[in-house]
């Protein structure tokens, strides 16, 4: 049988914790405020925070500033996210960078900015508000220029992410600054924004052989007669199935299948059975050559009527002959995104999220 899915972003493995909710609920309050100042120009999370760590110490976050910056301002706002802290016996810190993209120190923790002999600033009677103790504390250049998670004036995430940190620290779209901008990206990355997309099993049968192939690409073509398209790749068994059998079942999973799916769409039915590994029946379709699902949300017994190349995929164009649907439908299995917006991230492995849409 197939393993538990490990969560690759590393969620808490219960609720959010108090300590982890509270720091993060004083970082959403700081990068609110902070980005009201004159001068900043990038707030990102860095840190303990943006590891799974149930009871992280503190909260550190990575502060971008022209040279005309109000450092008072900013440092005011620096304080204030240390005191909440501070509260829970935590720690925070505000490092700040330079347009630069050089590590210029922190936000000075005193409310009068003078020199003291526990402060290792190598300025601070300057009065700019910066304790550049760049002799106790280097940042990795990689870190400053490409921080894992900023979260303003843009959300940009470089890693895999705990599930609670955007939520809890994402500011509202609306208060972000308007994107002016467009950026040219890789096709493969724009199509992730099509996410979510609901998932569905080609299932097929031929000569005693039959298998199981989770899709995320399908499409409905036509109304009257009902109809749909698939795009399987040739070298999938179920592609020769569907081939051979001139008919395949559109097998719609829901939440409790969200392993098997992931089981399904990484092993080929040439080697394995796989409704025995995932553990679903198989039962003989009113219409077609395919086997339905019991288990999964819905249905579709589909008589191939066209096929043609695009690409490195074959579509399959179908006739849907007869639908089913569960008796209790619940919500349709999707791959999604790392926002919110999805009742339960089921299984993350890889390249590969599932979810569904909260209801
Ligand atoms: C979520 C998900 C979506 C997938 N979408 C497609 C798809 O649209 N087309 C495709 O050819 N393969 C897709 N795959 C890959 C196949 O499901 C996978 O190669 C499978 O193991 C093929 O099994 P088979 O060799 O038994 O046919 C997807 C896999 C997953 C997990």
């Amino acid at each position: 049988m197939m393993s538990a899915g490990g969560a690759v972003g590393g969620a808490p493995s219960t609720a959010v914790t108090a300590d982890r909710r509270y720091l993060l609920d004083a970082v959403r309050r700081f990068a609110h405020g902070a980005r009201t100042v004159a001068g900043v120009v990038r707030i990102a999370l860095i840190g303990s925070l943006l590891t799974p760590k149930e009871n992280p110490k503190d909260a550190d976050v990575l502060v971008t500033v022209t040279d005309a910056a109000d450092m008072r301002a900013l440092a005011a706002w620096g304080r204030k996210l240390k005191g909440a802290a501070q509260q829970r016996n935590l720690g925070a810190d505000v490092f700040l960078v330079d347009q630069a993209g050089q590590y210029i120190g922190r936000t000075c923790s005193y409310r009068a900015c003078r020199p003291r002999r526990a402060c290792a600033g190598r300025s601070c009677a300057t009065g700019r508000w910066v304790c550049d103790d760049l002799q106790v504390l280097t940042l990795d250049p990689q870190l400053l220029a490409a921080p894992p998670l900023e979260i303003w004036p843009a959300i940009v995430v470089r890693t895999a992410l705990p599930r609670d940190v955007l939520s809890l620290v994402g500011l509202p779209w609306e208060e972000r600054r308007e994107a002016r901008t467009m950026e040219q990206v890789d096709v493969q990355a724009f199509w992730k924004l099509l996410r979510p997309e609901v998932v569905v099993w080609a299932v097929a049968e031929h000569a005693g052989q039959r298998s199981i192939c989770p899709l995320g690409w399908t499409m409905r073509t036509s109304g009257t007669p009902p109809m749909m398209a698939i795009s399987v790749a040739p070298s999938r068994y179920t592609h020769a199935l569907i081939e051979a059998a001139g008919a395949f079942v559109l097998a719609y999973p829901g939440r409790e299948l969200a392993q098997a799916t992931l089981f399904c769409g990484t092993n080929s039915g040439r080697d394995t059975d796989k409704f025995t590994q995932a553990g679903v029946t198989a039962l003989p379709a009113g219409q077609v050559q395919a086997p339905v699902i019991p288990e999964c949300v819905a249905n579709l017994e589909c008589r191939l009527v066209e096929q043609f190349t695009t690409g490195d995929h074959t579509v399959f164009v179908a006739e849907v002959l007869a639908a089913w649907v569960h008796a209790r439908p619940g919500p349709l299995l999707c791959l999604v995104d790392v926002s919110a917006g999805y009742e339960t991230l089921l299984v993350e492995e890889g390249k590969y999220r599932f979810g569904v849409v909260r209801e």
